[in-house]
């Protein structure tokens, strides 16, 4: 008799949860909360999100959007112009790799100081390779914490894409610093990974105090960063900061040759609100959300560093220019010098671009206790 009463009960229990289940995933089907509910019991559970978990499988594939071939001169488009107007609506992708825990959980996120996102295609591997050696290492820095994150996409189609998706589930698995979620990593597509990591951000590592957003081919001092941030006055992360390569006073290219072609079709003013150079530029954790909240509304534009800028015009904030930050390169005083002198590389905060060779040696030689500069930096 006991023992069918514990069975009744078990199954009742069971249909219940499974009713609750059916209920919660129809209740909220049509909204964006729905995916964030699925994701924490997720990371209550504690199980790794595989191909295989439900919430991959909940989304259905976002459709194209047909009507856009009925846009004004749809037709003599570039392609990967008329790809990206297809698409442009589609901003949520299955996660194949996350790591809900890099920042130690929503609350403990304060503990991380200085977050690194870096933008990487899977077939990057030698550059993250350095890069984990190198400026992106993990560390206690002045006593306080910098953690590193990679973001992609996936790429090519077939046995290669998932060679490539393997590739990046091992690395994972060794390192836990890549999220990847299922949409091509294409230079178009690059606004869309800024948007999803700043979703995953708001729901796993939101009060982290400041993030560096950059590129894989970068040299970035982040010793001097934190530094840098640390000697920032009334700023712990929560009040607003974005800085870096500032550019202002441009507008969309319209030459269809160009690799950043916008055509009216995509963004009608002749200017761009000011923004940083998507190299690399530093940002306060307060500053990423409300440049998540204000992206909801703003229909995306394929130029990722641009985007941030409109997302910050419209909070009514802006981007100021740090001197330190090079994403155009140094600029030498003369063409005898060695363009690789450790010393022009010791003061600055970042410089574009370096090959992983490059970046390995230079990390070297500016923490080369031995290294005497007596020349002065190099001038922008
Ligand atoms: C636009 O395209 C869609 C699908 O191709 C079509 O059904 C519709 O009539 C067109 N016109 C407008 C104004 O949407
Ligand atoms: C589809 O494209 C048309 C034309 O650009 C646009 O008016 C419409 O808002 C788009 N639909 C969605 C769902 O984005
Ligand atoms: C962005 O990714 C989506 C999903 O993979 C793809 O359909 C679309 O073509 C991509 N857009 C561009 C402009 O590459
Ligand atoms: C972002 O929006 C949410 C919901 O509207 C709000 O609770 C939050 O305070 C906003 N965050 C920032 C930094 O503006």
């Amino acid at each position: 008799m006991r023992k069918f009463k514990a069975k009744t009960l078990l199954l009742a229990a069971a249909v219940g949860l499974l009713i609750l289940h059916l209920f919660k995933d129809f209740s909220d089907s049509k909204t964006l909360q729905h995916n964030f509910d699925v994701r924490e019991d997720q990371v209550q559970l504690r199980q790794p999100i595989t191909k295989s978990s439900s919430y991959v499988y909940s989304w259905t594939r976002c459709q194209q959007n047909t009507s856009a071939s009925n846009i004004t001169g749809f037709s003599s488009l570039p392609g990967n112009i008329k790809d990206f107007l297809y698409y442009r609506h589609c901003r949520h992708f299955p996660m194949l790799l996350d790591v809900p825990e890099k920042c130690g959980g929503a609350e403990k996120s304060a503990e991380v100081f200085l977050l690194l996102v870096i933008k990487s295609s899977p077939v990057n591997y030698d550059r993250r390779e350095v890069l984990r050696k190198t400026w992106a290492k993990e560390r206690l820095h002045n006593g306080v914490w910098i953690r590193r994150i990679f973001i992609s996409g996936t790429m090519d189609s077939g046995f290669e894409k998932e060679r490539l998706n393997k590739l990046l589930e091992y690395e994972k698995s060794e390192y836990n610093d890549i999220l990847q979620w299922d949409f091509s990593d294409t230079f178009y597509n690059l606004t869309l990974k800024q948007i999803l990591f700043l979703e995953w951000m708001e729901r796993n590592c939101p009060k982290a105090r400041f993030l560096f957003n950059g590129d894989d081919d970068v040299f970035a001092n982040t010793d001097n960063m934190v530094e840098y941030l640390q000697n920032l006055k009334d700023n712990n992360g929560n009040k607003h900061l974005f800085t870096g390569h500032l550019i202002h006073y441009v507008g969309p290219i319209r030459d269809p040759g160009s690799k950043y072609f916008i055509p009216v079709q995509v963004y009608e003013s002749d200017s761009y609100p000011p923004y940083c150079g998507g190299g690399g530029f530093l940002l306060s954790g307060y500053t990423a959300l409300v440049i998540y909240n204000m992206s909801q509304s703003i229909t995306i534009l394929p130029i990722d560093d641009v985007y941030m800028g409109m997302c910050m015009a419209k909070a009514g904030l802006g981007p100021v220019a740090h001197i330190a930050v090079r994403t155009a390169g140094l600029h030498l005083p003369s063409k005898t010098l060695d363009a690789y002198d450790p010393c022009y590389y010791r003061d600055i905060l970042l410089v574009h671009r370096f090959l992983p060779i490059q970046i390995y040696q230079m990390w070297h030689r500016i923490h080369d206790p031995n290294l005497i500069c007596t020349k002065q930096p190099a001038d922008g």
